[in-house]
C-alpha cells in the first residue's frame, strides 16, 4: 500500500494541535469527518454567511473561516472563559473581523438575530435542538443548510445503545428533532453517520413556510425584543 493523501483538511500545524488538544476537553470541537464534511457542505453552498451555535473554543469557527475566505461567521456561546479562549484564538489567527461572537443563552439570543444565514452550524445544548428548529428556519437563506451535529449520541437516539437513565430524555428530544427535519416539507435532509451522526438539511429554494415563519420571528423581534441584543448577518457587513 502506498501513502495516499487525501487529508481534505489540510489545516495548519496550529490548529491541529489545537483540534488535538481540545479532543481531551468537555465539548470538544467537531470531529475530522463530520469537520470535513462540513466544509464540503459550506462549499456547496457557497457560505458567506454563517451562523454557529455553541462557539466552544472557536475551533470548528476557525476551520470554516480559513477554509471560506469570503465567510462572515456570527457564533454563540454562553460560557464566558470558553468565548473567552475562542475570542483570542481568532485574534491569534487573525479572523476577529471577520466574526460576530455573542455571549448568551442560545435559546435568548436566536430571536434577536437579523438576516438569513447560508449554513447554520447547530452544535449546542442537544435538548434544546427541537425548540430552536422553528427560528432556525426563519434564519436560513434560500438553499441554506441547517448542520446539526450529535443527532445519534452514543447510539442513544436511534436505539442502538440504550441510554443511561439521566440522558434519556435528551434522547428523546433529539428523536423528535429528526422527526421533524425528515418530516418538513421544507426541507431535505440526509443523515451521515460521521462521528455522533449529522443531520444535514437544506431548505428548499421555494419553501413558502420558512419565510412565514421567518416573517413571524422577525415581527415578534420588533413587537418587544430590544435592539441592543441584536447582530446578525445583515448587521455585520
Ligand atoms: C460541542 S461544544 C461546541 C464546539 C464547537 N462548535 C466546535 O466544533 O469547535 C458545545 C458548546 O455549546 C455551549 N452551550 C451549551 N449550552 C448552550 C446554550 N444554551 N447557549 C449557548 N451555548 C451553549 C457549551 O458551553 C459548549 O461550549
Amino acid at each position: 500500500m502506498g501513502t495516499h493523501h487525501w487529508d481534505s483538511l489540510r489545516q495548519g500545524e496550529r490548529l491541529a494541535a489545537l483540534r488535538k488538544a481540545g479532543t481531551q476537553g468537555l465539548d470538544p470541537a467537531a470531529p475530522d469527518d463530520t469537520l470535513a464534511l462540513l466544509l464540503a457542505a459550506a462549499h456547496m453552498r457557497g457560505a458567506r454567511t454563517a451562523l454557529e451555535i455553541g462557539t466552544g473554543e472557536g475551533l470548528t469557527a476557525l476551520s470554516l473561516l480559513s477554509e471560506l475566505p469570503d465567510l462572515r461567521l456570527t457564533t454563540i456561546e454562553n460560557d464566558a472563559a470558553r468565548r473567552e479562549r475562542a475570542l483570542a484564538h481568532f485574534a491569534e489567527f487573525g479572523v476577529q473581523d471577520r466574526v460576530c461572537s455573542l455571549e448568551g443563552d442560545a435559546a435568548l439570543v436566536l430571536p434577536t438575530l437579523g438576516g438569513r444565514y447560508d449554513l447554520i452550524f447547530l452544535d449546542g445544548p442537544k435538548a434544546q435542538y427541537v425548540h430552536y428548529l422553528p427560528v432556525l428556519k426563519g434564519l436560513l437563506a434560500p438553499r441554506g443548510v441547517l448542520f446539526a451535529d450529535d443527532v445519534l449520541l452514543y447510539g442513544w437516539v436511534d436505539g442502538s445503545a440504550e441510554p443511561p437513565q439521566k440522558r434519556r430524555s435528551i434522547a428523546a428530544r433529539l428523536r423528535e428533532y429528526l422527526d421533524a427535519v425528515f418530516s418538513d416539507p421544507d426541507l431535505y435532509t440526509v443523515l451521515c453517520r460521521t462521528g455522533e451522526g449529522a443531520a444535514i438539511s437544506v431548505l428548499r429554494e421555494k419553501s413558502g413556510r420558512a419565510e412565514r415563519e421567518g416573517a413571524a420571528v422577525f415581527a415578534a423581534r420588533e413587537q418587544g425584543v430590544p435592539a441592543a441584543g441584536r447582530a446578525g448577518a445583515e448587521e455585520e457587513q
